[in-house]
């Protein structure tokens, strides 16, 4: 295990933890009373070894032992002093969602810069509080996972999720996240269980991560820049998606996002653009994906501009949204609807820059299709289905 922990700190981008040990200025929440067992609440104990590695001027590990700790509700604020290391040996688990509160987080970090977290697990028991919302009784409004608000330099590595509320991880407004080989886990049917989910934020790369859920694997809201993807194994679940952008008038865009060398199993979707049609500023340009393997999914290529669930505040409009310069390169396997291949965009902002380049989708060993609506493009190499764009 050391040897692992080494091998990570190797890894760090951030060099001068490289040469901390762990025994420097090291805090174990054991000794800040936080007990195992899952039963006693450590949350003042993780509270305040979070306030004393934030008051170190010297870089600083936090670290979590094996074991099974209860933590409620809980923001780990910033700014700090110096660099923190929060390494995670056991679990951390939430309290019954009734005693979650209405903050909508259990885990926030708000204002941190230079955070690494390594290993854990973190299990939000979110079953009972989805069986609230599906007895349609009046519910707390549940709780994110993990969020880091106004974070800038983080590492989350290694971190599984489990079953948790509403989303799994969070990064809103941050700048340069990395986030590698987590594992994220919740049952296909678990409403808004959507895996990782970024925000206004410049600079997220998500590297070899496996991602079961019930709601998308990775979504992309407004304000996101630079997104890399890497190396992400998605199923079940709602697929990546783009969106839903356009809700308001006036919105940031998404730019420059990559998913490259990814396989979808059994997901619902696989890249999807989504946006409302209403009026809106948004747009979605320069994405590329890449070198995608395709088994089993529902909709494997899909842009969707005309969402307007329930028909509430938006029957009969058109999504304002520009979408650009998005190309599909090498795309293989099978879809689960004979529809492979839908652009479905906005009469009043047609999708323009559409590439579409070595694509072969089949729909039970038969050819499967695509539909067009508002859309230009090119394609070349072999696509399949024959495409309409
Ligand atoms: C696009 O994002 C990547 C990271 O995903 C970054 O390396 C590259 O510089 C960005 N390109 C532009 C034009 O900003
Ligand atoms: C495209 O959007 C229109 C309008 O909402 C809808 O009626 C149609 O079913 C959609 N087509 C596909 C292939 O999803
Ligand atoms: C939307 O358009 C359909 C067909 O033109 C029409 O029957 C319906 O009344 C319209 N709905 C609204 C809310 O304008
Ligand atoms: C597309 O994939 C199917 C299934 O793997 C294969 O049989 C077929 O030859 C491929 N078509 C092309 C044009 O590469």
């Amino acid at each position: 295990m050391a040897r692992l922990f080494f091998t990570f700190i190797i890894s760090l981008f951030l060099t001068p933890f490289i040469f901390t040990t762990p025994s420097n200025a090291a805090y174990n929440v054991v000794s800040f009373g936080a007990k195992s067992g899952g039963q006693t609440d450590s949350t003042q104990a993780f509270l305040k070894a979070w306030a004393a590695a934030c008051r170190s001027t010297t870089a600083s590990t936090i670290y979590v032992p094996k074991g099974s700790f209860l933590v409620k509700a809980a923001v780990f604020r910033g700014p700090c002093k110096s660099t923190i290391k929060i390494m995670i040996d056991g679990t951390i688990v939430a309290p019954d969602y009734r005693s979650m509160g209405n903050s909508g987080y259990w885990i926030l970090f708000i204002d941190v810069d230079k955070v690494a977290i390594f290993g854990g697990t973190l299990d939000a028991k979110g079953a009972a509080y989805w069986a609230c919302r599906r007895s349609g009784k009046s519910c707390p409004i549940g709780a994110r996972s993990i969020t880091f608000n106004w974070a800038n330099n983080i590492v989350v590595s290694g971190l599984t999720s489990i079953n948790s509320q509403l989303s799994h991880l969070v990064i809103n407004s941050c700048k340069n996240v990395a986030v590698r080989n987590v594992k994220i886990i919740a049952p296909d049917q678990s409403p808004n269980t959507d895996g990782i989910h970024v925000q206004g934020s410049t600079g997220v790369t998500i590297t070899g991560s496996t991602i079961g859920t019930g709601d998308d694997c990775i979504s992309i809201g407004p304000g996101t820049r630079n997104l890399w993807m890497e190396h992400i194994k998605c199923g079940p679940g709602h697929g990546i998606s783009i969106g839903s952008l356009g809700k308001d008038k006036k919105e940031d865009g998404v730019q420059n996002v990559t998913l490259t060398n990814s396989v979808f199993i059994g997901s619902d979707n696989g890249v999807r653009i989504k946006s409302w049609a209403r009026p809106s500023n948004s747009f979605v340009t320069n994405i590329v994906f890449r070198n995608i393997v395709m088994t089993r999914v529902q909709y494997p290529i899909i842009v969707d501009q005309n969402y307007c669930p329930n028909n509430q505040g938006c029957p009969n409009q058109s999504s304002g949204v520009k979408v650009s310069q998005v190309t599909y390169r090498n795309i293989k396997g099978t879809s689960r609807s004979q529809a492979a291949m839908i652009f479905n965009c906005s009469s009043s902002n047609p999708c323009r820059g559409i590439r579409l380049q070595d694509i072969n989708l089949t729909y039970m060993n038969k050819a499967a299709t695509s539909t067009c609506r508002n859309v230009h493009g090119t394609r070349s190499g072999v696509v399949v289905p024959r495409s309409c764009v």
